[in-house]
């Protein structure tokens, strides 16, 4: 926001930006920071503390999608008037480190561990020029909510662990599976296989993949990475050690062979809901919802909960995180990506409250509304 605006504001109270109309989210428009760019932060999150909500995402440029930059922080008060904080953390021109320049940096989440006092970032890497094969969680910390952020480490996930919800009888027939004996992908016999765990065996020794992702933090403050694995074909479920800094090795398969991405997150009376996508690359997909009453699962299926235009295609994005309006009991956002390709850096958001209709969210297109008002 310019200067000029601020003492106007000051002067005439900031309840007169209603009047000037700066106070409504506006889905598909270009989202001006407070110095007049467009937002910059997409497949972020948003972290509240300390009063105030902060968002993080991939930094994009104007012909590619690769990290040059690293990680941006925006700050805003209100979820509608948001400060450019810069880069939280920074790509290196190091030859052959994990976040050299060009590398792949998506969907980076946020979280503040209160034993720690450390703000601890996860997000989905990919080494550069590997395309989408290193399939990593990468870890990042800081001691400020706005970085500077220390890299620590990256890789694949619990190496070595059984997922928690496949019993004995799961166990020996996935055992018997056999990696390199499915030729072609696709077929019925494939699907059953990768059903039964053919790319948990597969992939055992040397940890499993983790691509779209985000991090949950409970109301008892353990937290969870959730993330698609098995050539996103299968989401997990992993618990994060009490520092949020490593996997304990405890994690859940969801939907095997269901073929989800962009899990976003959110819990409302005891009651765990996840909303994802299909698998379409950059194209817009219809959204899928699960809920839970335990983070463990079992999980189960609900129809589409987006209404109005474009419903069947998520507005045309694709979901990326859930935020919690603080002091609001029962107020969530639903923020997804619009991605452009072709142009990255014009890649726009969508954010919509969540509503519910017998207690079971619904996601309504708005062109503009106001979350200063939207909930009572
Ligand atoms: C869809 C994912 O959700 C995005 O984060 C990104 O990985 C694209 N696929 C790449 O095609």
């Amino acid at each position: 926001m310019k200067l000029r605006t601020i003492l106007l504001l000051s002067f005439l109270g900031w309840k007169s930006l209603v009047v000037f109309g700066n106070n409504e989210i506006k889905s598909g428009e270009i989202w001006k920071d407070d110095t007049g760019v467009h937002i910059n932060a997409h497949g972020g999150g948003v972290l509240f503390h300390n009063g105030r909500y902060y968002w993080f995402g991939e930094y994009k440029s104007e012909d590619t999608s690769a990290a040059l930059r690293g990680v941006t922080c925006y700050v805003s008060d209100d979820l509608v008037n948001w400060t450019n904080q810069g880069i939280a953390l920074a790509v290196t021109d190091e030859q052959g480190s994990d976040i050299e320049r060009g590398c792949t940096i998506e969907r980076p989440k946020v979280v503040y561990n209160s034993k720690t006092q450390k703000f601890v970032m996860w997000f989905h890497l990919e080494l550069k020029g590997r395309g989408y094969a290193a399939a990593r969680a990468a870890v990042a910390i800081s001691d400020r909510v706005e970085g500077p952020y220390t890299y620590l480490h990256s890789g694949r996930v619990n190496a070595g662990q059984l997922p928690a919800n496949m019993n004995r009888e799961e166990r020996e027939r996935m055992d018997k599976l056999q990696p390199d004996a499915y030729k072609e992908w696709w077929t019925p016999t494939w699907t059953q296989a990768v059903k039964d765990g053919l790319f948990v065996k597969r992939d055992l020794e040397d940890g499993q993949m983790a691509r779209d992702m985000t991090v949950f933090v409970d109301d008892d403050k353990h937290a969870y990475h959730i993330y698609s694995s098995e050539d996103n074909l299968t989401l997990h479920i992993a618990e994060l050690t009490d520092d949020y800094m490593a996997h304990t090795g405890k994690y859940v398969r969801l939907m095997p062979a269901g073929h989800n991405e962009a899990p976003a997150i959110f819990k409302k009376d005891g009651t765990y809901w996840m909303i994802t996508s299909g698998c379409t690359g950059w194209d817009p997909n219809e959204a899928r919802m699960f809920s839970a009453k335990s983070i463990w699962g079992p999980w189960m299926q609900h129809t589409n909960p987006c209404r109005g235009d474009n419903h069947r295609l998520t507005f045309g994005g694709q979901s990326t995180y859930i935020l919690k309006v603080e002091g609001k009991p029962n107020a969530f956002i639903f923020m997804a990506d619009i991605w452009r390709p072709k142009h990255p850096i014009d890649a726009r958001y969508i954010w919509l409250p969540i509503d519910f209709e017998k207690d079971v969210p619904v996601i309504t297109w708005r062109e503009a509304w106001n979350p200063a008002t939207y909930w009572k």
